[in-house]
């Protein structure tokens, strides 16, 4: 399975609710947007499936990700929880379903939700599988459970001031495709003195910058805004080219800041 599997860049629906997300995925629609992101516990399938059905867009130009939450991990409550989502997206199978986080202390195992996952897929309700989140030494335990090749991505966080190399490179050994969450560090790129010196350059913005520095590593993103002139240039950030000069100062900013870091999260690597 290669990256291109996934259209790159998405539209990332997180905090997105009510006419907020009506308005901003209409316009990423518009705009040509045609991957994008939902999860169970964001609470917006419900409308993300009504724009999509309002859209007039063929359901196979979409390619729709969502993420079952890790209450719903016990195999059959999977499953349930997977068709409860189907019918609030007005859809019969999501491109790829997502393990949102690696089930807390375990208390679900692996062993038992991942198989569950893989007969998601099977039955047709998800035409690819993958997981968010995990570790190092969680995607060698779910590689050891499902084998090579039957995950698709690790959406993790992913942007320059958490580059997240050391997880990048374990995916790649298992030929998993690399989704970076935040891109964008919720905004905080635009305050950054090297890339807005690079963005003068490219007369781009640093949000500009922070997507191409990623588009450049073959890594698929979905950045999410509320606001039309955003969600044009977050798009035509993907013609923009970086010199390896660019992509070495960028590559400097990295000082592990972790914005998604809840007291359910996994021992991060
Ligand atoms: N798997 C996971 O655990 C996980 C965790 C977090 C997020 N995600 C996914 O990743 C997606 C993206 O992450 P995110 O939404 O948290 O953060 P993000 O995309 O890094 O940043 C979004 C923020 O950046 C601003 N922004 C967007 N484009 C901009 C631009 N061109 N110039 C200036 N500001 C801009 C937005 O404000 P405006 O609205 O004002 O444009 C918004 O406040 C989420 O929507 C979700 O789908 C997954």
């Amino acid at each position: 399975m290669t990256v291109t599997t996934l259209p790159n860049p998405g539209f990332g629906t997180y905090r997105l609710e009510g006419d907020t997300l009506r308005n901003s995925l209409g316009t990423a629609l518009e705009a040509g947007y045609r991957h994008i992101d939902t999860a169970q516990i964001y609470g917006n399938e419900a409308e993300v499936g009504e724009v999509l059905a309002d859209s007039g867009i063929d359901r196979g130009e979409i390619f729709l990700t969502t993420k079952v939450w890790y209450d719903r991990f016990v195999p059959g409550d999977l499953e349930k929880s997977v068709d409860e989502s189907l019918e609030r997206l007005k859809t019969d199978y999501v491109d790829l379903l997502l393990i949102h986080w690696p089930s807390p202390n375990d208390e679900v195992a692996m062993e038992d939700y991942l198989p569950a996952l893989k007969r998601v897929k099977a039955s047709g309700k998800a035409r690819h599988i993958g997981v968010s989140n995990f570790t190092r030494a969680q995607l060698d335990r779910a590689v050891s459970i499902l084998g090579r090749g039957e995950l698709l991505t690790n959406q993790i966080e992913v942007h320059p001031f958490l580059q997240n190399r050391a997880v990048i490179e374990k995916c790649q050994e298992h030929d998993i495709a690399v989704t970076a969450f935040m891109p964008l560090a919720v905004g905080k790129v635009m305050e950054d003195a090297t890339l807005k010196q690079i963005a003068e350059a490219h007369d781009a913005s640093p949000a500009q910058i922070a997507l191409a520095w990623l588009k450049a590593q073959d890594i698929v993103t979905f950045p999410s805004s509320t606001k039309a002139r955003n969600i044009r240039s977050n798009l035509a950030a993907f013609d923009l080219t970086l010199s390896d000069e660019e992509m070495q100062a960028i590559a400097a900013l990295d000082r592990g800041e972790r914005i998604a870091d809840p007291d359910f999260a996994p021992h991060w690597d």
